[in-house]
């Protein structure tokens, strides 16, 4: 069955309804029967075969405990992650500043975990990624969220008030700053001036920052990502950059995230804790993210062309009364659906009338009352099918 189910999966033009069914990640197997899913971000398009590949050489050559456990000087993708950063970013990382971990939410943990102290404020962009607060709450550090607004046709990052928040408004100033750029929900990207203001608070506030650039590969033309490290040498020895193939290259399941951590004595206290508290990555996600950056980029631009094509065809196709700005980047449509009348939660209505699964606009905080996010990255037919229910769903 379930090679049946991977013969099928491997072609883009496979992404039929039955097909897609068959999956058994989270996205599909959510979905309860006649519903489409459009929730989780993961996409729907089959793994690069570069990728397939290194997996299936993995596993006829060894798949015995990996040599590279000493990671004090940078590891299995120290240099693949510099050469990517270099040849994608014009960024000059430090092969031997890279650590891994499981995935993104790991890696911040940790840093906030040996960066900060318990009570220490965050501040941090919102509508936010659910995870995120969560993650900030339950490890004591509160959340300072800034709302990203929209103006003059796309998102607004304020700096002023982000500045307001950082120094803490009267009570305890911020002790870090978690940047998720390109950012989700919105998918706005941050420009370079704004990038460069931010560094200056934060060198200003003495803050650790924890760069999230996991959908950075997905920005569209027109739009340029610049990891925040790349600011300037004072900002990258302030950092932690976290990456993994989860978004640009559909690894979510290969469980492997690279942080590059610009600040010594968070490297060496995860160093010395290394094996013991944090556990290791799997080999096959450091070969599965080590093929993607090597080897993925055709895949890779395939993939965005459809992206860039379902993003217009979103556009297009959004019953009347929904508001959305195209995202700068990534696959991920923040529908303003507030002057439909669907409450807090349109997500609700959707569900039931469209069987079409968006994810729950509240659970980005306050700021996401009245939207639900839309993940178009599936095929043009899938795509089109759930436009159509969600229009038809709606009163003429
Ligand atoms: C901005 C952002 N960070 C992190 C994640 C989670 O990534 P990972 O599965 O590698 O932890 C997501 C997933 O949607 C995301 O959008």
């Amino acid at each position: 069955m379930l090679k049946e189910r991977g013969e099928r999966l491997m072609t883009l033009e496979a992404l039929d309804l039955a097909t897609l069914s068959l999956r058994d990640g989270e996205k599909w197997a959510s979905a309860p029967e006649g519903v489409l899913p459009a929730w989780v971000a993961d996409m729907d398009f089959p793994v690069s075969p570069v990728i397939r590949r290194a997996l299936v050489d993995r596993i006829d050559t060894d798949l015995g405990y990996p040599a590279w456990y000493d990671e004090s000087h940078g590891g299995p993708l120290g240099e693949a992650f510099a050469e990517r950063m270099l040849g994608r970013f014009g960024f000059t990382a430090d092969p031997a500043h890279v650590r891994l971990f499981t995935d993104i939410n790991q890696a911040m943990q940790i840093a906030l975990h040996l960066g900060t102290s318990p009570g220490d404020p965050v501040a941090l962009h919102a509508p936010v990624c659910p995870p995120f607060t969560e993650t900030l709450t339950r490890l004591g550090r509160p959340p300072r969220p800034v709302p990203i607004r929209p103006r003059n046709g796309g998102w607004h990052l304020d700096l002023d008030l982000l500045a307001d928040e950082i120094r803490g408004r009267g009570g305890t100033p911020c002790r870090a700053l978690f940047l998720v750029n390109p950012h989700n929900p919105t998918g706005r990207v941050f420009r370079r001036e704004e990038l460069e203001e931010l560094a200056r608070l934060a060198a200003e506030h003495d803050l650790l920052v924890i760069s999230d650039e996991v959908h950075a590969e997905l920005a569209y033309e027109g739009h340029r990502h610049i990891p925040f490290a790349a600011i300037s040498e004072e900002a990258a020895a302030r950092t932690v950059t976290i990456t993994s193939g989860s978004k640009a290259f559909n690894l979510a399941g290969a469980r492997c995230a690279v942080a590059h951590i610009g600040v010594r004595r968070i490297r060496e206290a995860v160093d010395a804790h290394r094996g013991l508290l944090f556990g290791q990555v799997s080999a096959l996600g450091v070969d599965a993210l080590r093929a993607a950056w090597t080897g993925g980029d055709a895949w890779l631009d395939a993939v965005r062309a459809l992206l860039a094509r379902n993003r217009r065809a979103v556009a297009e196709g959004l019953p009347e009364g929904v508001g959305y700005l195209p995202p700068e980047a990534t696959y991920l449509a923040w529908l303003d659906c507030g002057a439909l009348g669907l409450g807090d939660d349109p997500s609700a209505f959707f569900l039931e009338r469209a069987k079409v699964m968006l994810f729950r606009g509240p659970d980005f905080g306050p700021e996401g009352r009245g939207f639900a996010r839309l993940n178009f990255a599936t095929s043009p037919a899938v795509l089109d099918e759930l436009l159509t229910r969600m229009r038809t769903a709606l009163p003429r």
